[in-house]
């Protein structure tokens, strides 16, 4: 039997995650949206191209939560998008709002998916998707450390003109301009981008640009589109996670997991290493990190916090 894959928001990411996923055929498509219109128009703008692209699956769009009843997968992108000068903190009030109905929504009908959330801002709205659903923590993972990844290895791979395929390195810590570039997990071609700085092959000034980049890179967008933000990373990466799961591919991806003592930090969600496979996230994986990475890593831990505390005070609930 096909798998279901819902997809909570059928915007400009949702609209990309119903391509890309056709275009993969993971399984069967539920767009929701609480605007109808958009699901049902895009759901059958996509399907309209099954006949062109050879792709055999069925996309609906609707506005109702019992036709996203027993989900394999949920990917939500409900919410708003920042506008140009934003921060993602910035979206806090008006999207916990959104994932609170969401989380009511979700939970009664598809109490075994896999549910990777995409709102911003990305850790605490994925913390408060938990506790307002009760699923799992193992089953609600948040999509962002995939994506700030790929930015980074995309922007080495333009400096350093070597293919991105031949370059490995990922992000860690929050979806904000606190994310730590794990410099000795990095390596292109082979070798260690530190050892590529002393030899004098990439400038450390140079480097230090394209991490800043890399932090801002959601923003670098959003001043060019104007309207909305980035969608096209953010959904590939997402169908990534998703991939991952239905095909139990325990591929090793930087999520924004539940962390209950590792990395020394208790009850909170951020970007780390985890194994996704058939059991959701089935481990967090615990690197040996330098002591600068550490201090990194706990200030942006600090950051993830402070914007949960006052997630608490919009709504006292959140405990
Ligand atoms: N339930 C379902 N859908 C909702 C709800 C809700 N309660 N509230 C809003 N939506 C829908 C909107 O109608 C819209 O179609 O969510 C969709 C969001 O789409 P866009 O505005 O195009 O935003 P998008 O670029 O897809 O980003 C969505 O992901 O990366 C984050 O910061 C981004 O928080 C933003 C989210």
């Amino acid at each position: 039997m096909r798998k279901k894959i819902t997809l909570i928001g059928a915007g400009q990411i949702g609209g990309t995650l119903a391509h890309l996923i056709a275009l993969k055929q993971l399984g069967d498509v539920v767009m929701f949206d609480v605007v109808a219109g958009i699901a049902k128009g895009k759901a059958l703008d996509i399907a309209q191209s099954s006949p062109v692209n050879e792709f055999n699956i069925n996309l609906i769009g609707t506005d109702k939560y019992e036709d996203t009843k027993d989900s394999d997968v949920i990917i939500i992108t409900a919410g708003v998008p920042r506008k140009p000068g934003m921060t993602r903190d910035d979206l806090l009030g008006v999207n916990l709002k959104i994932i609170k109905q969401v989380a009511d929504g979700i939970s009664k009908t598809s109490p075994n998916a896999f549910v990777i959330c995409i709102t911003n801002p990305l850790d605490v709205i994925v913390m408060a998707l938990q506790k307002y659903s009760g699923l799992p923590k193992n089953k609600v993972v948040g999509m962002a450390g995939i994506l700030d990844s790929s930015r980074f290895i995309y922007f080495l791979s333009q400096e350093l003109n070597v293919p991105v395929q031949k370059i490995k390195s990922f992000v860690l810590g929050g979806h904000g301009d606190s994310m730590v570039a794990m410099l000795d997990f990095t390596e292109i071609e082979g070798k260690k981008i530190n050892q590529l700085v002393s030899e004098g092959k990439l400038k450390k000034e140079k480097l230090n640009a394209i991490i800043e980049r890399t932090k801002k890179g959601g923003a670098e967008i959003v001043k060019f589109l104007e309207k909305g933000s980035a969608f096209y990373a953010p959904a590939a990466s997402g169908v990534e996670m998703a991939e991952c799961y239905l095909k139990d591919l325990k591929k090793q991806l930087p999520c924004a997991a539940y962390l209950n003592g590792q990395y020394n930090t208790e009850n909170l969600y951020a970007g780390v290493p985890v194994i996704i496979g058939a059991g959701g996230v089935e481990k967090v994986v615990e690197l040996n990190l330098s002591e600068q990475e550490k201090k990194d890593f706990e200030n942006s831990i600090k950051a993830v916090q402070e914007l949960f505390e006052a997630a608490k005070k919009i709504d006292p609930s959140l405990k």
